[in-house]
Protein backbone atom coordinates (compact mmCIF):
# COMPACT_ATOMS: atom_id res chain seq x y z
CA UNK A 1 0.00 0.00 0.00
CA UNK A 2 1.61 3.62 -0.87
CA UNK A 3 -0.88 5.41 1.16
CA UNK A 4 1.27 7.29 4.16
CA UNK A 5 -0.50 10.14 6.28
CA UNK A 6 2.48 11.90 6.96
CA UNK A 7 3.96 12.28 3.50
CA UNK A 8 0.45 13.12 2.53
CA UNK A 9 -0.10 15.94 4.63
CA UNK A 10 3.77 17.26 4.09
CA UNK A 11 2.39 17.55 0.65
CA UNK A 12 -0.55 20.27 1.42
CA UNK A 13 1.30 23.22 2.89
CA UNK A 14 -2.24 25.32 3.72
CA UNK A 15 -2.67 22.35 6.39
CA UNK A 16 0.45 24.02 8.06
CA UNK A 17 -1.23 27.25 9.33
CA UNK A 18 -2.93 28.80 12.53
CA UNK A 19 -6.45 30.10 11.75
CA UNK A 20 -8.22 31.88 14.70
CA UNK A 21 -5.21 31.63 16.69
CA UNK A 22 -5.78 27.67 16.18
CA UNK A 23 -4.38 24.80 14.16
CA UNK A 24 -6.09 24.23 11.49
CA UNK A 25 -8.72 21.19 11.31
CA UNK A 26 -9.56 21.53 7.70
CA UNK A 27 -13.43 19.49 7.63
CA UNK A 28 -14.98 21.10 4.71
CA UNK A 29 -13.75 18.84 1.88
CA UNK A 30 -16.77 18.38 0.59
CA UNK A 31 -16.94 22.22 -0.17
CA UNK A 32 -13.60 22.27 -1.47
CA UNK A 33 -10.76 20.47 -1.14
CA UNK A 34 -7.19 22.15 -0.55
CA UNK A 35 -4.25 21.57 -3.03
CA UNK A 36 -1.46 19.52 -2.93
CA UNK A 37 2.22 21.26 -4.13
CA UNK A 38 2.38 18.81 -7.22
CA UNK A 39 -0.88 20.70 -8.52
CA UNK A 40 -0.35 23.82 -7.08
CA UNK A 41 3.41 23.86 -9.02
CA UNK A 42 1.66 22.47 -12.19
CA UNK A 43 -0.23 25.37 -12.64
CA UNK A 44 2.77 27.12 -12.21
CA UNK A 45 5.28 26.06 -14.51
CA UNK A 46 2.10 26.00 -17.11
CA UNK A 47 2.32 30.01 -16.13
CA UNK A 48 5.97 30.01 -16.05
CA UNK A 49 6.69 28.21 -19.11
CA UNK A 50 4.57 27.17 -21.17
CA UNK A 51 1.20 29.15 -21.06
CA UNK A 52 -0.19 29.99 -24.96
CA UNK A 53 -3.23 29.66 -26.58
CA UNK A 54 -4.35 26.26 -27.58
CA UNK A 55 -5.10 24.63 -31.22
CA UNK A 56 -4.36 28.09 -32.54
CA UNK A 57 -0.72 28.69 -33.60
CA UNK A 58 2.16 27.57 -34.99
CA UNK A 59 4.47 28.91 -32.95
CA UNK A 60 6.38 26.15 -30.68
CA UNK A 61 4.50 27.40 -27.04
CA UNK A 62 1.20 26.82 -28.89
CA UNK A 63 2.14 23.35 -30.13
CA UNK A 64 3.32 22.68 -26.67
CA UNK A 65 0.09 24.49 -24.53
CA UNK A 66 -1.97 21.79 -27.15
CA UNK A 67 -0.05 18.70 -26.58
CA UNK A 68 -0.49 19.44 -23.05
CA UNK A 69 -3.73 20.23 -22.81
CA UNK A 70 -5.05 16.97 -24.82
CA UNK A 71 -2.28 14.78 -22.83
CA UNK A 72 -4.30 16.08 -20.14
CA UNK A 73 -7.83 15.60 -21.91
CA UNK A 74 -6.26 11.82 -22.37
CA UNK A 75 -4.74 11.00 -18.86
CA UNK A 76 -8.31 12.44 -17.76
CA UNK A 77 -10.09 9.70 -20.29
CA UNK A 78 -8.04 6.62 -18.66
CA UNK A 79 -8.85 7.70 -14.99
CA UNK A 80 -12.36 7.86 -15.57
CA UNK A 81 -12.18 4.73 -18.30
CA UNK A 82 -13.74 6.45 -20.96
CA UNK A 83 -13.87 4.14 -24.43
CA UNK A 84 -12.12 7.27 -25.92
CA UNK A 85 -10.90 10.96 -25.09
CA UNK A 86 -13.00 12.25 -27.20
CA UNK A 87 -15.90 12.10 -24.17
CA UNK A 88 -13.94 13.79 -22.15
CA UNK A 89 -15.32 17.74 -22.41
CA UNK A 90 -13.46 20.49 -20.44
CA UNK A 91 -16.17 22.68 -18.39
CA UNK A 92 -15.94 24.93 -15.41
CA UNK A 93 -16.99 22.22 -12.97
CA UNK A 94 -19.84 19.73 -12.05
CA UNK A 95 -22.68 22.79 -12.12
CA UNK A 96 -21.29 24.02 -15.77
CA UNK A 97 -21.40 20.39 -16.86
CA UNK A 98 -24.75 19.63 -16.04
CA UNK A 99 -26.17 23.36 -17.35
CA UNK A 100 -24.48 22.33 -20.73
CA UNK A 101 -26.17 19.14 -20.70
CA UNK A 102 -29.52 20.45 -19.55
CA UNK A 103 -29.44 23.28 -22.34
CA UNK A 104 -28.41 20.77 -24.57
CA UNK A 105 -31.15 18.00 -24.11
CA UNK A 106 -33.62 19.87 -24.04
CA UNK A 107 -34.17 18.59 -27.59
CA UNK A 108 -35.05 15.55 -26.81
CA UNK A 109 -37.65 16.78 -23.87
CA UNK A 110 -41.17 17.70 -24.97
CA UNK A 111 -44.56 18.39 -23.34
CA UNK A 112 -45.48 16.12 -21.11
CA UNK A 113 -42.42 14.28 -20.52
CA UNK A 114 -40.75 13.20 -17.63
CA UNK A 115 -37.09 13.85 -16.36
CA UNK A 116 -36.21 11.85 -12.94
CA UNK A 117 -34.01 13.51 -10.61
CA UNK A 118 -33.35 12.08 -6.66
CA UNK A 119 -34.67 13.57 -3.63
CA UNK A 120 -30.51 14.12 -2.07
CA UNK A 121 -29.79 15.91 -5.42
CA UNK A 122 -27.29 19.21 -5.33
CA UNK A 123 -29.41 21.95 -6.06
CA UNK A 124 -27.34 21.64 -9.42
CA UNK A 125 -28.44 18.89 -10.36
CA UNK A 126 -32.01 19.71 -9.37
CA UNK A 127 -32.63 23.14 -10.38
CA UNK A 128 -30.93 23.38 -14.52
CA UNK A 129 -33.84 19.97 -14.71
CA UNK A 130 -36.22 21.45 -12.94
CA UNK A 131 -36.67 25.03 -15.32
CA UNK A 132 -35.82 22.76 -17.88
CA UNK A 133 -39.18 20.82 -17.26
CA UNK A 134 -40.81 24.12 -16.97
CA UNK A 135 -39.51 25.25 -20.27
CA UNK A 136 -41.09 22.66 -22.18
CA UNK A 137 -44.03 21.59 -19.49
CA UNK A 138 -42.57 18.46 -19.03
CA UNK A 139 -42.40 17.07 -15.62
CA UNK A 140 -40.21 16.70 -13.00
CA UNK A 141 -40.24 13.46 -10.98
CA UNK A 142 -38.55 12.74 -7.27
CA UNK A 143 -37.14 9.52 -6.75
CA UNK A 144 -37.98 9.45 -2.59
CA UNK A 145 -34.90 9.33 -0.15
CA UNK A 146 -35.12 6.56 2.58
CA UNK A 147 -34.79 7.64 6.98
CA UNK A 148 -31.57 6.22 6.88
CA UNK A 149 -30.08 8.48 3.89
CA UNK A 150 -30.92 5.47 0.96
CA UNK A 151 -32.23 5.91 -2.29
CA UNK A 152 -35.53 4.22 -2.19
CA UNK A 153 -34.76 1.27 -5.10
CA UNK A 154 -37.74 -0.66 -4.53
CA UNK A 155 -40.05 2.24 -5.47
CA UNK A 156 -37.70 3.54 -8.60
CA UNK A 157 -38.70 1.10 -10.97
CA UNK A 158 -42.60 1.96 -11.02
CA UNK A 159 -40.98 5.66 -11.37
CA UNK A 160 -39.30 5.59 -14.76
CA UNK A 161 -42.11 5.35 -17.52
CA UNK A 162 -42.13 5.33 -21.09
CA UNK A 163 -42.09 9.33 -20.64
CA UNK A 164 -39.22 9.39 -18.84
CA UNK A 165 -36.37 11.59 -20.77
CA UNK A 166 -33.56 10.79 -18.40
CA UNK A 167 -32.53 10.27 -15.21
CA UNK A 168 -30.42 12.25 -13.30
CA UNK A 169 -28.88 11.02 -9.99
CA UNK A 170 -25.90 11.80 -7.40
CA UNK A 171 -22.96 9.50 -6.88
CA UNK A 172 -22.62 10.14 -3.57
CA UNK A 173 -24.74 12.88 -1.53
CA UNK A 174 -22.90 16.38 -0.37
CA UNK A 175 -25.19 16.00 3.00
CA UNK A 176 -25.35 12.37 3.67
CA UNK A 177 -22.35 10.84 2.32
CA UNK A 178 -24.31 8.30 0.55
CA UNK A 179 -22.95 6.31 -2.52
CA UNK A 180 -25.79 5.39 -4.37
CA UNK A 181 -26.06 1.99 -6.19
CA UNK A 182 -25.18 3.58 -9.75
CA UNK A 183 -24.89 0.78 -11.82
CA UNK A 184 -27.88 -1.12 -10.59
CA UNK A 185 -29.82 2.23 -10.98
CA UNK A 186 -28.39 2.62 -14.54
CA UNK A 187 -29.18 -0.83 -15.11
CA UNK A 188 -33.08 -0.26 -14.57
CA UNK A 189 -33.02 2.97 -16.81
CA UNK A 190 -31.32 1.42 -19.46
CA UNK A 191 -33.78 -1.71 -19.08
CA UNK A 192 -36.47 1.26 -20.57
CA UNK A 193 -34.04 2.88 -22.32
CA UNK A 194 -33.29 6.20 -20.27
CA UNK A 195 -30.47 7.29 -20.29
CA UNK A 196 -28.27 8.67 -16.94
CA UNK A 197 -26.58 11.37 -15.86
CA UNK A 198 -24.31 11.00 -12.40
CA UNK A 199 -23.01 13.91 -10.56
CA UNK A 200 -20.34 12.86 -9.64
CA UNK A 201 -18.83 16.03 -7.98
CA UNK A 202 -18.25 14.03 -4.48
CA UNK A 203 -17.21 10.93 -5.42
CA UNK A 204 -14.23 11.89 -7.77
CA UNK A 205 -11.52 12.05 -4.89
CA UNK A 206 -13.31 9.00 -2.56
CA UNK A 207 -13.70 5.97 -5.02
CA UNK A 208 -13.33 4.14 -8.52
CA UNK A 209 -15.49 5.94 -10.60
CA UNK A 210 -15.23 3.79 -13.98
CA UNK A 211 -17.84 4.80 -16.29
CA UNK A 212 -17.78 1.95 -18.84
CA UNK A 213 -18.00 0.27 -14.89
CA UNK A 214 -21.25 2.42 -14.13
CA UNK A 215 -22.60 2.52 -17.79
CA UNK A 216 -23.80 6.06 -17.48
CA UNK A 217 -24.31 7.91 -20.25
CA UNK A 218 -22.97 11.14 -18.29
CA UNK A 219 -20.87 12.15 -15.84
CA UNK A 220 -19.90 15.35 -14.23
CA UNK A 221 -17.09 16.35 -11.70
CA UNK A 222 -15.60 19.40 -10.89
CA UNK A 223 -11.58 19.48 -10.33
CA UNK A 224 -11.33 21.54 -6.47
CA UNK A 225 -13.30 18.66 -5.64
CA UNK A 226 -10.43 16.45 -6.00
CA UNK A 227 -7.03 18.10 -5.09
CA UNK A 228 -7.83 20.33 -8.27
CA UNK A 229 -8.41 23.71 -9.14
CA UNK A 230 -11.37 25.56 -8.81
CA UNK A 231 -13.22 26.70 -11.92
CA UNK A 232 -12.40 23.83 -14.20
CA UNK A 233 -14.07 20.44 -14.08
CA UNK A 234 -15.21 18.00 -16.94
CA UNK A 235 -18.46 16.57 -18.89
CA UNK A 236 -18.49 12.98 -19.71
CA UNK A 237 -20.69 11.57 -22.13
CA UNK A 238 -20.75 8.91 -24.43
CA UNK A 239 -19.62 9.52 -27.91
CA UNK A 240 -23.42 8.30 -29.61
CA UNK A 241 -24.91 11.02 -27.26
CA UNK A 242 -22.20 14.08 -27.66
CA UNK A 243 -22.75 12.89 -31.47
CA UNK A 244 -26.45 13.47 -31.08
CA UNK A 245 -26.70 16.81 -28.63
CA UNK A 246 -26.63 19.49 -30.75
CA UNK A 247 -23.67 22.58 -29.75
CA UNK A 248 -23.99 24.76 -26.76
CA UNK A 249 -22.36 27.67 -27.43
CA UNK A 250 -20.74 29.15 -30.57
CA UNK A 251 -17.05 30.38 -32.02
CA UNK A 252 -13.64 29.82 -31.45
CA UNK A 253 -12.61 26.31 -31.38
CA UNK A 254 -16.17 24.46 -31.89
CA UNK A 255 -16.24 25.60 -35.27
CA UNK A 256 -14.81 23.35 -38.68
CA UNK A 257 -15.63 26.22 -41.18
CA UNK A 258 -17.92 29.38 -41.29
CA UNK A 259 -19.76 31.38 -43.63
CA UNK A 260 -22.14 34.19 -43.76
CA UNK A 261 -24.50 31.64 -44.86
CA UNK A 262 -23.86 28.55 -42.17
CA UNK A 263 -21.28 27.10 -40.18
CA UNK A 264 -19.49 23.93 -39.79
CA UNK A 265 -19.38 22.43 -36.61
CA UNK A 266 -16.03 20.67 -35.16
CA UNK A 267 -15.76 17.40 -34.30
CA UNK A 268 -15.86 15.85 -30.58
CA UNK A 269 -15.00 16.87 -28.20
CA UNK A 270 -14.16 20.47 -29.85
CA UNK A 271 -17.94 20.88 -30.65
CA UNK A 272 -18.53 21.32 -27.42
CA UNK A 273 -15.50 23.60 -26.16
CA UNK A 274 -16.39 27.12 -27.44
CA UNK A 275 -13.65 30.23 -26.80
CA UNK A 276 -10.23 29.61 -25.30
CA UNK A 277 -10.14 26.61 -22.77
CA UNK A 278 -9.17 27.01 -19.08
CA UNK A 279 -6.05 25.12 -20.07
CA UNK A 280 -4.09 25.69 -16.60
CA UNK A 281 -7.78 24.36 -15.28
CA UNK A 282 -7.35 21.35 -17.44
CA UNK A 283 -3.44 20.87 -16.22
CA UNK A 284 -4.28 21.46 -13.09
CA UNK A 285 -7.46 18.76 -13.01
CA UNK A 286 -5.03 15.87 -14.07
CA UNK A 287 -2.13 16.92 -11.91
CA UNK A 288 -4.63 16.25 -8.79
CA UNK A 289 -5.88 12.95 -10.61
CA UNK A 290 -2.14 11.72 -11.24
CA UNK A 291 -2.07 12.64 -7.11
CA UNK A 292 -4.96 10.58 -6.05
CA UNK A 293 -3.71 7.74 -8.62
CA UNK A 294 -0.37 7.92 -6.54
CA UNK A 295 -1.80 6.91 -3.73
CA UNK A 296 -4.24 4.65 -5.43
CA UNK A 297 -7.63 5.09 -4.75
CA UNK A 298 -8.42 2.17 -3.27
CA UNK A 299 -6.11 2.98 -0.80
CA UNK A 300 -7.76 6.28 -0.26
CA UNK A 301 -11.39 4.44 0.10
CA UNK A 302 -10.07 2.25 2.98
CA UNK A 303 -8.38 5.39 4.94
CA UNK A 304 -11.32 7.27 5.00
CA UNK A 305 -13.77 4.48 5.48
CA UNK A 306 -11.90 3.81 8.79
CA UNK A 307 -11.72 7.36 9.70
CA UNK A 308 -15.50 7.79 8.98
CA UNK A 309 -16.30 4.99 11.05
CA UNK A 310 -13.88 6.64 14.24
CA UNK A 311 -15.23 9.60 13.51
CA UNK A 312 -19.10 8.13 14.00
CA UNK A 313 -18.58 6.31 16.96
CA UNK A 314 -16.71 9.56 18.55
CA UNK A 315 -19.55 11.49 17.72
CA UNK A 316 -22.37 9.49 18.97
CA UNK A 317 -20.10 10.13 22.37
CA UNK A 318 -21.75 13.46 22.43
CA UNK A 319 -25.18 13.81 24.50
CA UNK A 320 -27.95 14.74 21.85
CA UNK A 321 -26.23 14.41 18.99
CA UNK A 322 -27.73 12.45 15.69
CA UNK A 323 -25.77 11.93 12.59
CA UNK A 324 -28.44 12.88 9.23
CA UNK A 325 -27.54 9.95 6.91
CA UNK A 326 -26.63 6.34 8.26
CA UNK A 327 -26.42 4.96 5.02
CA UNK A 328 -24.78 1.09 4.94
CA UNK A 329 -22.48 2.54 2.07
CA UNK A 330 -21.39 5.79 2.86
CA UNK A 331 -18.07 8.31 1.83
CA UNK A 332 -16.79 10.27 4.74
CA UNK A 333 -19.24 13.07 5.09
CA UNK A 334 -20.93 13.12 8.46
CA UNK A 335 -23.72 15.69 8.95
CA UNK A 336 -25.04 15.86 12.49
CA UNK A 337 -27.66 17.91 14.60
CA UNK A 338 -27.49 18.43 17.96
CA UNK A 339 -31.11 18.89 19.85
CA UNK A 340 -31.76 22.72 20.58
CA UNK A 341 -28.80 24.01 19.22
CA UNK A 342 -28.59 25.77 15.67
CA UNK A 343 -25.95 23.96 13.70
CA UNK A 344 -24.90 27.36 12.49
CA UNK A 345 -23.93 28.12 16.18
CA UNK A 346 -22.16 25.44 17.02
CA UNK A 347 -20.38 26.61 13.18
CA UNK A 348 -19.26 29.47 14.65
CA UNK A 349 -18.02 28.50 17.55
CA UNK A 350 -15.75 26.03 16.17
CA UNK A 351 -14.87 27.94 13.66
CA UNK A 352 -13.12 30.16 16.60
CA UNK A 353 -11.36 26.61 18.02
CA UNK A 354 -9.48 26.58 14.22
CA UNK A 355 -12.19 23.74 12.81
CA UNK A 356 -13.47 24.25 9.70
CA UNK A 357 -16.76 22.83 8.71
CA UNK A 358 -19.72 23.49 6.95
CA UNK A 359 -23.01 24.61 7.97
CA UNK A 360 -27.09 24.88 6.63
CA UNK A 361 -28.98 23.06 3.59
CA UNK A 362 -25.71 22.59 1.82
CA UNK A 363 -27.08 23.56 -1.50
CA UNK A 364 -29.95 20.63 -1.20
CA UNK A 365 -32.41 22.46 0.52
CA UNK A 366 -35.41 19.97 -0.87
CA UNK A 367 -33.70 17.17 0.91
CA UNK A 368 -33.14 18.95 4.67
CA UNK A 369 -36.73 20.30 4.57
CA UNK A 370 -37.62 16.76 3.64
CA UNK A 371 -36.04 15.48 7.17
CA UNK A 372 -37.76 18.25 8.91
CA UNK A 373 -34.37 19.96 10.20
CA UNK A 374 -32.98 23.54 9.65
CA UNK A 375 -29.70 22.41 8.84
CA UNK A 376 -26.84 20.12 9.32
CA UNK A 377 -23.28 20.62 10.88
CA UNK A 378 -20.93 18.96 8.16
CA UNK A 379 -17.57 17.39 8.89
CA UNK A 380 -16.18 15.99 5.94
CA UNK A 381 -13.21 14.37 5.29
CA UNK A 382 -10.46 14.03 2.93
CA UNK A 383 -7.57 12.02 2.22
CA UNK A 384 -5.33 14.30 4.24
CA UNK A 385 -7.10 14.00 7.38
CA UNK A 386 -6.20 11.79 10.50
CA UNK A 387 -7.37 10.76 13.57
CA UNK A 388 -5.74 14.12 15.64
CA UNK A 389 -8.51 15.65 13.47
CA UNK A 390 -11.52 13.80 14.22
CA UNK A 391 -10.28 14.59 18.08
CA UNK A 392 -10.36 18.22 17.44
CA UNK A 393 -13.55 18.23 16.26
CA UNK A 394 -15.30 16.11 18.75
CA UNK A 395 -13.81 17.80 21.76
CA UNK A 396 -14.52 21.41 20.07
CA UNK A 397 -18.09 20.42 19.05
CA UNK A 398 -18.36 19.21 22.60
CA UNK A 399 -17.38 22.02 24.57
CA UNK A 400 -19.64 24.29 21.51
CA UNK A 401 -22.20 22.21 22.83
CA UNK A 402 -21.87 22.51 26.67
CA UNK A 403 -21.13 26.63 25.81
CA UNK A 404 -24.92 26.65 23.96
CA UNK A 405 -27.04 24.36 25.68
N1 LIG B 1 -21.38 21.49 -3.16
C1 LIG B 1 -20.51 22.00 -2.16
C2 LIG B 1 -20.86 21.54 -0.77
O1 LIG B 1 -21.53 20.54 -0.62
C3 LIG B 1 -20.33 23.46 -2.26
O2 LIG B 1 -20.45 22.15 0.17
Amino acid sequence: MNFNIEIIRNDFPILNQKVNGKPLVYLDNAATTQKPVQVINRIKQYYEIENSNVHRGVHKLSQIATEKYEQARKYISGFINAKSENEIIFTKGTTDSINILASTFADFVNERDEILVSEMEHHSNLVPWQQLCKKKNANLKVIPVLENGEIDLVGLPSLITPKTKLLAIAHVSNVLGTINPIKEIVKLAHNKNVPVLVDGAQAIAHLPADVQVLDCDFYAFSGHKAYGPMGAGVLYGKEEWLNKLPPYQFGGEMVDSVSFEETIFNVLPYKYEAGTPNVAGALGIEAALKYIESNTIDAIQAYEDDLLEYATSELKKINGIRIVGEAKNKTAVLSCIVEGIHPYDIGTLLDQMGVAVRTGHHCAQPLIDSFGLPGTLRASLAMYNNKEDINAFVSATQKAVNMLK
